[in-house]
């Protein structure tokens, strides 16, 4: 694997595969991987001739400095990872690689940011728009690997690709799980047994809402979110943020009757103090 701290390194080494029309696949992460962001990689490599995986923790995305602080860092492993799944390329610069000075530069994504993760955390949608961009400016993919885990992502990397005629396929991965169900996330190695233990009631109801879906001829979005809230509402040490149904490429949020297919049920929630999110379709649900 070739390793890049700096952009110009990196560019260069890319050049001669684009000048063949080589495909360049990107993943982009912020380190600490996991299952979920190797499952990526995986894809990558099938799709692209040449896989490119990021590791930059980007301050700008994270609204709550204890949270940024708080980030884990695991290099060591993370190279292994990267090794061992057989990533051609890693780009890992230092905040002054990514930005010269703090940008002035801000994104709006009108109604895709209003809610859940863009209402509750303020300017974060603004930090990823600015951050993705630069990494499409500088490694020129021709595909980019997102994961499901980070649903109102993806559709705000794909309206950025549409409003800025990037040209970029921009492809989705299932959200990968470990064997009680919780989405891995590089947050979840700073739950301490008892909270991990109790992190896998968001996946259980989730589960339970759309099992519920699946079985009934009309569903009822008030009625999924009654199941997910009253399951959380079990378990004290959960702290809800958030529990919505929302279209799947709108993000509107849905309520009365509505076609299972065309939701999507997400949550975030507080355990031990670390913030978690999660979602799941009511149908094409990954089990
Ligand atoms: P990070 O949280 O490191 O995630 C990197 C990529 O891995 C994202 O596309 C995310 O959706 C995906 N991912 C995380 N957990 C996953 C899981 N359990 N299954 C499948 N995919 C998973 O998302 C970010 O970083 C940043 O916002 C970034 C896009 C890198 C911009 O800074």
């Amino acid at each position: 694997m070739k390793v890049f701290k700096d952009k110009t390194s990196l560019r260069n080494f890319l050049e001669p595969f684009r000048a063949e029309k080589k495909s360049i696949g990107l993943v982009p992460t912020m380190g600490a991987l996991h299952g979920g962001h190797i499952s990526l990689v995986e894809t990558c490599k099938k799709k692209n001739d040449i896989c490119v995986v990021s590791i930059f923790v980007n301050p700008l995305q994270f609204n709550d400095k204890s949270d940024y602080e708080k980030y884990p860092h695991t290099p060591e492993a993370d190279v292994e990872l990267l090794e061992k799944a057989r990533t051609d390329v890693l780009f890992i610069p230092d905040y002054s690689e990514m930005y010269v000075s703090n940008p002035m530069l801000k994104f709006q994504f009108g109604k895709l940011e209003a809610v859940m993760e863009g209402a509750f955390r303020p300017g974060h949608f603004s930090g990823v728009g600015i951050v993705v961009s630069k990494l499409f400016n500088i490694i020129q993919p021709t595909d980019a690997y997102f994961g499901q885990k980070d649903f109102q992502q993806v559709l705000i990397v794909k309206q950025l690709v549409k409003d800025l005629s990037y040209s970029i396929n921009i492809h989705t991965c299932p959200t990968m799980r470990d064997t009680d169900g919780l989405a891995m996330s590089s947050r979840n190695k700073r739950l301490d047994e008892s909270s991990r233990a109790l992190a896998a009631e968001l996946y259980k109801s989730l589960k339970k809402a759309a099992d519920y879906g699946h079985r009934s001829s009309n569903v009822h979005a008030e009625q999924l979110k009654k199941i997910i809230v009253e399951h959380l509402a079990q378990y004290p040490e959960i702290v809800t943020e958030y529990v919505e149904v929302a279209h799947k490429e709108t993000l509107d949020l849905m309520s009365g009757e509505c076609n299972p297919e065309d939701v999507v049920m997400l949550l975030a929630c507080y355990i031990g103090g670390v913030r978690l999110i999660d979602n799941m379709f009511v149908k094409d649900q990954q089990l």
